[in-house]
Parts: structure tokens; C-alpha cells; sequence
């Protein structure tokens, strides 16, 4: 992890800000293996050094993974001036700073959106190449046969936009699962609209091989556990497991 300002790797925590830090440690409540820290300026190897915040020991996480249940609704961004966002819908105990949406959902799509402060694998989750595949159930507006799980398998072509191959399954009357690995926008509406139906509801089930948590009511969210975390980079890095 390397050293860092004190304030950054407090605040990084999601306690509070840098100011509110730097007000604690100007207030004398701030540790550091024992030792006062008297200044926000000074650094500290977060992974070698136990923080004592108001006389609370502080454990250092670097990275979260944060399974939403995303409702219909509510924007997949981290802030915004007039809609609600996924990072507005956490409880204040798991919200932190530095939380991004991996990837994004329509605002009317639901289901499962990963929230995670991990840059690199948001970025490697949402490449083709990493085979991070995404399962969406979708309701269309008429009869799916064949031909459409066919056309999806030799991959749509919609205009100047190609889209790889797909697998579609049925599963009732106006009903499919879609498993896609790429991202691009409004992706799945565009691809059934290639094929001449709009979809009129749209849910993501799972995200390479982690299931949202059918526990999980609609707004509500929880931490991946180890399993699931380590499902998700044995994944981006190229360990392929059984879906
Ligand atoms: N495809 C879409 O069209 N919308 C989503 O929200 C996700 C995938």
C-alpha cells in the first residue's frame, strides 16, 4: 500500500472527511501504534500500523465490494444534483468516500450493482476480454421462438454497432434470460429492438459467478463475503470457474 497521509487513510474509512479528521487529531484523539499524531500531514504505512481513533481501534480496509439490489428508479452514478443514486441508498455505517458504481444499470433496470472503491477490477469486470459475463432476466413485448436465441448466438449487428454473441434462453411467455460480457449502453434494450421487441422490464441476476442475494429486498445492500470476492478476481484474472 505504501505510506500515506494520515488524513487520507482515516477518511478513506468513511468515518468522516479530512476536515473532520484533521479536527480529531488537532483535538488529540488520533494514535498511531501508540504514538500521538500531532499533524494530517503525516504519513504512515496503513497496512503496518494500527490507528487509534477517540480511543477506538480502527482496522484499515483498502478495498469494498458492496452488493446492491439496484431499485427501478434510482441512478447508477455516485452523486447527483437532482436524482437519488445507488451510494445515496447505503446505510451510513457502509458508506465511504472514494464508493463508485462498477458498471451501470439503466435507471429504470434493477437488480444487482456492485459498489466498490477497487478501480482496477471495476475496470477489468466491465472488459469484454475478462469474460465476466452478466445474466439478465428480461420481459419483451411478444413471443420470443428460435430465431431470436439463434440471432443472438451469431451475435447482433444493429446499424454501425456489433454486439458479440449472446446466449438467450426462454423461460416463459415474453420471458428470457440474456448472459452478455460487454457493457455498452442500453445494451440488452438495443439488442432485443435489433430483433424487433422493446423490453419492458429488465432485472440483473448475477455478475460472472455471483448471484445478487435473493434476500436482499429492492434498495437493499450488502458486502460480498470472501467467496464471492474471490469468485470475482479469480474471474478478471483469467481463473475460469464453472458458472
Ligand atoms: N442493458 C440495458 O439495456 N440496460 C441495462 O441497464 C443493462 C444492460
Amino acid at each position: 500500500m505504501g505510506m500515506e497521509r494520515i488524513d487520507k487513510i482515516l477518511s478513506s474509512q468513511g468515518m468522516t472527511g479530512r476536515s473532520g479528521i484533521k479536527a480529531l487529531i488537532k483535538a488529540g484523539k488520533v494514535f498511531a501504534d501508540g504514538k500521538l499524531v500531532k499533524r494530517p500531514e503525516e504519513k504512515f504505512d496503513p497496512a503496518a500500523t494500527q490507528f487509534t481513533v477517540d480511543g477506538q481501534k480502527i482496522g484499515i480496509q483498502q478495498y469494498v465490494y458492496i452488493m446492491m439490489n439496484k431499485p427501478q428508479g434510482v441512478l447508477s452514478a455516485s452523486k447527483d444534483k437532482h436524482a437519488r443514486t445507488v451510494i445515496d441508498l447505503l446505510p451510513e455505517e457502509m458508506k465511504r468516500r472514494d464508493l463508485f458504481p462498477a458498471g451501470r444499470l439503466d435507471k429504470d433496470t434493477e437488480g444487482f450493482i456492485l459498489l466498490t472503491n477497487d478501480g482496477v477490477l471495476a475496470h477489468k469486470m466491465l472488459a469484454p476480454k475478462s469474460h465476466v459475463y452478466k445474466l439478465y432476466e428480461v420481459h419483451c413485448d411478444r413471443n420470443l421462438t428460435s430465431g431470436d436465441i439463434q440471432a443472438f448466438a451469431e451475435g447482433i449487428r444493429c446499424g454501425e454497432q456489433n454486439f458479440l454473441p449472446a446466449e438467450m434462453k426462454i423461460i416463459g411467455e415474453n420471458k428470457a434470460l440474456v448472459e452478455i460480457c460487454e457493457g455498452k449502453f442500453h445494451q440488452i434494450k438495443r439488442m432485443f429492438h435489433a430483433v424487433g421487441t422493446e423490453v419492458i422490464y429488465l432485472k440483473r441476476l448475477r455478475i460472472g459467478g455471483v448471484w445478487l442475494d435473493e434476500t436482499l429486498d429492492a434498495g437493499q445492500a450488502r458486502n460480498l463475503t470472501n467467496t464471492e470476492v474471490i469468485e470475482l478476481l479469480n474471474r478478471i484474472h483469467g481463473i475460469q470457474q464453472a458458472k
